[in-house]
């Protein structure tokens, strides 16, 4: 196998840290360069067992730095650009829209010129399928890669926006580049913000689970190490200039997803509050990955295995959710739900 240089971005977030953590095992042979800016988002504790190995890089930088990215493509010529870093929260995109802008669209196309300039193999854009809008509750309706682009949220709106840009560099410089369009992950280091990691910490507190709504939109659901899997064989395999959709038929209500956790937990349904529901939340969103699979890529977990062994692994890791809850997140929970939560 001929030794590579890949550069992830955002390899200190959720699925960038996973995904680190399973090229650095599966591909000895590669260098792997994890370039995060460490916001409230990124966390290092999580490579502590990789940190100490010989194929494992950490470059501390802003995506959005076109001198030090320029500076950086030009010393390590990366064969692959892996990119994750973004700012990925939806809530704090309705309260705060500008660093999405700055983050996810500009820090891309910095990145973009980057690659364009020094050259590179190939430039894997990780996207998502919120970038297709909303589906409505028809069972039978899907986003495919032909569905149009239809962001509703100022998050959506800067990776759809992203998304055209990397689409123009292949069209207009033929940079080599697939993206990928994932539903919703979840996991092992995800951060509690988010509905899932957010239930599991706060039913082990005995605290209430604020549900949006009447808590009926839907997600579909896919555990991070399938995504991870994806991601690395579109690198490998990707037809340049194509997307991919990645999803394993797992349509969930919220309601559904808090409710498994509490029963797993063996808490009681009456820590549900409803509260007010999030602007413009989009009803449903549901993976047609036909592509994909046709590529090579199937999801080696459920719902049911994948949300046992997360729940499972927030049991075993307490240590590591609790010291985010108890820092700058404290802050943001106590602003964001101030006014929807009892
Ligand atoms: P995350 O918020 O957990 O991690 C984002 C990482 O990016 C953090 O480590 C943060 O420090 C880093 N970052 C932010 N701004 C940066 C900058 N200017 N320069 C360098 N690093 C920066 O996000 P996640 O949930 O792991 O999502 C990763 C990617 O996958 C995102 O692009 C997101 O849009 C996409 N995605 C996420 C999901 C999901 O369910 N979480 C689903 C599909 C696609
Ligand atoms: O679909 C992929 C997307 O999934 C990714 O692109 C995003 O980065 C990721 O954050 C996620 O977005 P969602 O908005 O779907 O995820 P979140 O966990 O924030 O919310 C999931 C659902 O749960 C959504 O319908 C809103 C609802 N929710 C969320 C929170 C945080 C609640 O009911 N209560 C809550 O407190």
């Amino acid at each position: 196998m001929t030794k590579k240089k890949v550069l992830v971005t955002g390899g200190a977030g959720f699925i960038g840290g996973n995904f680190v953590q399973y090229m650095v095992e599966k591909y000895p042979n590669y260098d792997i360069y994890n370039l995060d800016l460490l916001t409230y988002a990124g966390d290092l504790t999580k490579h502590g067992v990789i940190e100490e190995e010989e194929n494992y890089y950490f470059i501390k930088a802003d995506i959005g730095d076109r001198e030090s990215m320029m500076e950086l493509f030009q010393k390590e010529n990366f064969d692959f650009v892996i990119h994750f870093a973004a700012e990925s929260h939806v809530d704090r995109s309705i309260t705060d829209p500008e660093i999405f802008v700055r983050t996810n669209v500009q820090g891309t196309q910095v990145l973009l010129d980057a690659a364009k300039e020094f050259g590179i193999t190939k430039f894997v854009h990780v996207s998502t399928d919120e970038v297709y809008g909303e589906l409505d509750f028809d069972p039978n309706t899907f986003f495919t890669e032909e569905t149009p682009l239809q962001p509703n949220s100022p998050y959506s709106a800067s990776k759809a926006s992203s998304d055209f840009l990397v689409r123009a560099y292949h069209e207009t410089y033929e940079l080599p580049v697939n993206i990928t369009r994932c539903s919703n992950n979840y996991g092992p280091y995800h951060f509690p913000e988010k509905l899932i990691p957010l239930t599991i910490s706060r039913v082990l507190n005995d605290q209430t689970v604020p549900v949006y709504g009447d808590g009926k939109n839907i997600r579909d659901w896919l555990h991070v190490y399938d995504h991870c899997a994806a991601i690395d064989l579109v690198m490998h395999e990707g037809l340049s200039g194509e997307v991919y959709n990645v999803g394993g038929h797992n349509e969930k209500t919220n309601l559904e997803v808090v409710k498994t956790i509490i029963e797993t937990l063996g808490k009681s349904e009456e820590l549900i509050e409803f509260v007010t529901d999030r602007l413009g939340h989009d009803k449903r969103y549901a993976i047609d990955p036909t592509k994909l699979e046709k590529l090579g890529w199937e999801p080696t977990y459920t719902f049911e295995t994948g949300i046992a062994q997360t729940i499972q692994w927030y049991l075993d890791n307490k240590e590591w959710w609790e010291r985010i809850i108890s820092g700058e997140y404290q802050n943001y929970f106590e602003v964001y739900y101030k006014e929807i939560l009892n």
